[in-house]
C-alpha cells in the first residue's frame, strides 16, 4: 500500500473515532434477598436482581453509567464503583458515611458518572458492613469506540471473579466480631464466578466452565472480589500474558500464576495451544500473616476446549490441575506484583508537595474498664483494632463526610491526620506493647487542588505482620518502589522507578515492608484510603483524603444529586 494511502486511512479512522459517540448506560439494579445454594444448603443471600454474582456491566472508555440502586433488603446498603475515578462525581463513589449516607431499606439512589481514560477491568460492590461478600460484580471497559487494544484482539473474553463464601451470614459474622472483639470466622469457601467448584460438598454439578476453541487467544478479566484474603491464580499448562491491571495497560508480560489482594484486577491473555482436553484453574491463599487462621480451601473452574474428547461412558477423566504456590510464598507473590511497568512511558510528578509516611498495621486495645470478658475476646482479653499512623478510624454517622465539607456543618471530623506516625519506631521490629493501642478518631488529611503527593505506606508487624492491600477511591496512583523492612529515605530513593511505573488503585504493601505511591490531587472531594481487607477497614485501617476545590468551576465537586440519601 502505497504511504500516501496508508495515511488517508489512518485519517479516516482517527476522524471516526473522534466522532464516536460516547454512549449513556442506564441500569436498574435491585438489592434484594434471594435463595443462594451454595456448598449443600440454601442461603437467604443478598443480591442484585437476583443474580450471584451480579450483572456484569459493560461499557466503552468516555461512556456514563447511569445506576439507579432500588433496596428491598433489610440491611443499609451503598455500591461503590471500585476503581471509578468519579472526577467532580464523588456523590457517586458509595463508601458509606465517607460520600453518602446509606440506602435505607426502602429506598433509592441513582449513581451518575463517566469513564474517563480508563480501560481494562474494574468492579462494582456493596460499600457497607460485609455486604460486598455478595453484592459484587465486573465493570468491563472496552477500548474507546473506534480505537483497539494495544494488543491483538482477543476472540472471547471473560469475567473471573473470585470471591469468598461464607456458611453464615456475612453480617452475622462481622457483627459478632465487632461485639466480641475476637477476629471473625474466616471463610467456608472460595469461588470462582459465584461457584466454589469441584473440591467442595454439592458443588461438583455448578462448577463454572469457561469455553475455549484450539487456537485461540481469550482474554481472562481477573478480580479477586473476595473480603479478607489475598489470592494466587493459575490454570493447568496454560501461561498467562499480563496485559492490564486496575484498568491500565501494562507492558505485557509473561507467568503461570498471578497474586491478587481483594480489590485489585488483572487483565490476562491466556492462548488455546494444548491438547484439547479439560483443564483445571484454580485459587487458593497467600496467607501472609504467620499463625493466623485463614481458609486453606482451593477453588476451581474448568477451562474446557471445545474439542475435548467425551470421555466414554463410565470413564471419569480427571483435568489436569495446576500447581499452586505454598500459601506462604511471599518470594512467589513478591517477584509477581514487581513486574508491573506501565505500558507507556509516564508522567510521575517529580517534585513533591506533600511527603507523607503513613504506618498500617493492626493494634490490639486493653479491655475497656467496666467492660464484660465476652466483648473482650481478643488475644490475652483484648480487642482487635488497626490503624493508619496510630489513628483507627471512626465512620461518622449523622452525615457523610463529604456532605459535612460540602455544606460546612461542623464537629463531624478534623482535619489533623498526621502526616507521619507521632512515634517513629522500628516499625516492622519488635515493637513495644505501649505502641500497639491506637487513638480511635474521625481524622482526615486536607490536600490543595494540584498537590502532588507521595505516601510512603509502611507495614507494622504490631500484632502480626501481613500483606496489605491499600486501595484509594477516586484516584489512581503510580507505585514507585516495593521493598521488606523499614523504608530507608538514604537508600530506598534509588529504587523508584520514575520512568514507566505501575499504574494502580490497589498497592499491595509487601509483609514487614513498604510501598512508595504518588499522585496529584486533580480530583476534588472526599477520598477513603483503607486496607481492602474488609476485617481490617472493620478495625479502622482506614483514612480520607479532603481535596479541596482548584478555582474554576471544572476544579470543584459538582452538586450533590437531588436523590441523594441523607442519615
Ligand atoms: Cu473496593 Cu473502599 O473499596
Amino acid at each position: 500500500m502505497s504511504s500516501l494511502l496508508f495515511y488517508a486511512i489512518l485519517l479516516l479512522f482517527a476522524n471516526a473515532a473522534s466522532l464516536a459517540k460516547a454512549k449513556i448506560h442506564y441500569h436498574d439494579f435491585v438489592i434484594q434477598a434471594t435463595p443462594v445454594k451454595r456448598l449443600c444448603n440454601t442461603h437467604s443471600t443478598i443480591t442484585v436482581n437476583g443474580q450471584f454474582p451480579g450483572p456484569t456491566l459493560e461499557v466503552n472508555n468516555g461512556d456514563s453509567l447511569v445506576v439507579k440502586v432500588v433496596n428491598r433488603a433489610q440491611y443499609n446498603v451503598t455500591i461503590h464503583w471500585h476503581g471509578v475515578r468519579q472526577m467532580r462525581t464523588a456523590w457517586a463513589d458509595g463508601p458509606e458515611f465517607i460520600t453518602q449516607c446509606p440506602i435505607r431499606p426502602g429506598g433509592s439512589y441513582t449513581y451518575r458518572f463517566t469513564i474517563q481514560g480508563q480501560e481494562g477491568t474494574l468492579w462494582w460492590h456493596a460499600h457497607s458492613s460485609w455486604l460486598r461478600a455478595t453484592v459484587y460484580g465486573a465493570l468491563v471497559i472496552h477500548p474507546k469506540e473506534g480505537t483497539a487494544y494495544p494488543f491483538p484482539k482477543p476472540k472471547r473474553q471473560t469475567p473471573i471473579l473470585l470471591g469468598e463464601w461464607w456458611d453464615a451470614n456475612p453480617i452475622d459474622v462481622i457483627r459478632q466480631a465487632t461485639r466480641t472483639g475476637a477476629a471473625p470466622n474466616a471463610s467456608d469457601a472460595y469461588t470462582i464466578n459465584g461457584q466454589p467448584g469441584d473440591l467442595y460438598k454439592c458443588s461438583n454439578q455448578d462448577t463454572t466452565i469457561v469455553h475455549v476453541d484450539s487456537g485461540e487467544t481469550n482474554l481472562l478479566r481477573v478480580i479477586n472480589s473476595g473480603l479478607n484474603q489475598q489470592l494466587f491464580f493459575s490454570v493447568a499448562n496454560h501461561k498467562f500474558t499480563v496485559v492490564g491491571a486496575d484498568a491500565s495497560y501494562v507492558k505485557p508480560f509473561t507467568t503461570s500464576v498471578l497474586m491478587l489482594g481483594p480489590g485489585q484486577t488483572t487483565d490476562v491473555l491466556i492462548t488455546a495451544n494444548q491438547p484439547p482436553a479439560r483443564y483445571y484453574m484454580a485459587a487458593r491463599a497467600y496467607a501472609s500473616a504467620q499463625g493466623a487462621p485463614f481458609d486453606n480451601t482451593t477453588t476451581t473452574a474448568i477451562l474446557e476446549y471445545k474439542a475435548a474428547p467425551c470421555p466414554a461412558k463410565g470413564v471419569k477423566i480427571n483435568p489436569a490441575f495446576p500447581s499452586l504456590p505454598a500459601f506462604n510464598d511471599t518470594a512467589t507473590a513478591t517477584a509477581f506484583t514487581s513486574s508491573f511497568r506501565s505500558a507507556r512511558k509516564v508522567q510521575v510528578p517529580t517534585e513533591i508537595d506533600e511527603d507523607l509516611f503513613f504506618t498500617v498495621g493492626l493494634g490490639l486495645n486493653n479491655c475497656p474498664a467496666g467492660a464484660s470478658s465476652s466483648s473482650c475476646q481478643g488475644p490475652n482479653g483484648t480487642r482487635f483494632t488497626a490503624s493508619m499512623n496510630n489513628v483507627s478510624f471512626v465512620l461518622p454517622s449523622n452525615f457523610s463526610l463529604l456532605q459535612a465539607h460540602h455544606q460546612g456543618i461542623p464537629g463531624v471530623f478534623s482535619t489533623d491526620f498526621p502526616s507521619s506516625p507521632p512515634v517513629k519506631f522500628d516499625y516492622t521490629g519488635n515493637v513495644s506493647r505501649t505502641l500497639w493501642q491506637p487513638l480511635s478518631a474521625t481524622k482526615v488529611y486536607k490536600l490543595s487542588y494540584g498537590a502532588r503527593v507521595q505516601i510512603v505506606l509502611q507495614g507494622t508487624s504490631i500484632v502480626t505482620a501481613e500483606n496489605h492491600p491499600i486501595h484509594l477511591h477516586g484516584y489512581d496512583f503510580y507505585i514507585l518502589a516495593e521493598g521488606f523492612g523499614n523504608f530507608n529515605p538514604q537508600t530506598d530513593t534509588s529504587k523508584f522507578n520514575l520512568v514507566d511505573p505501575p499504574l494502580r488503585n490497589t498497592a499491595s504493601v509487601p509483609v514487614n515492608g513498604w510501598s512508595v505511591i504518588r499522585f496529584v490531587a486533580d480530583n476534588p472531594g472526599i477520598w477513603l484510603m483503607h486496607c481492602h481487607l474488609d476485617v481490617h477497614i472493620t478495625w479502622g485501617l482506614a483514612m480520607a483524603f479532603l481535596v479541596e476545590n482548584g478555582v474554576t468551576e471544572l476544579e470543584a465537586v459538582e452538586e450533590p444529586p437531588v436523590d441523594l440519601p441523607v442519615c
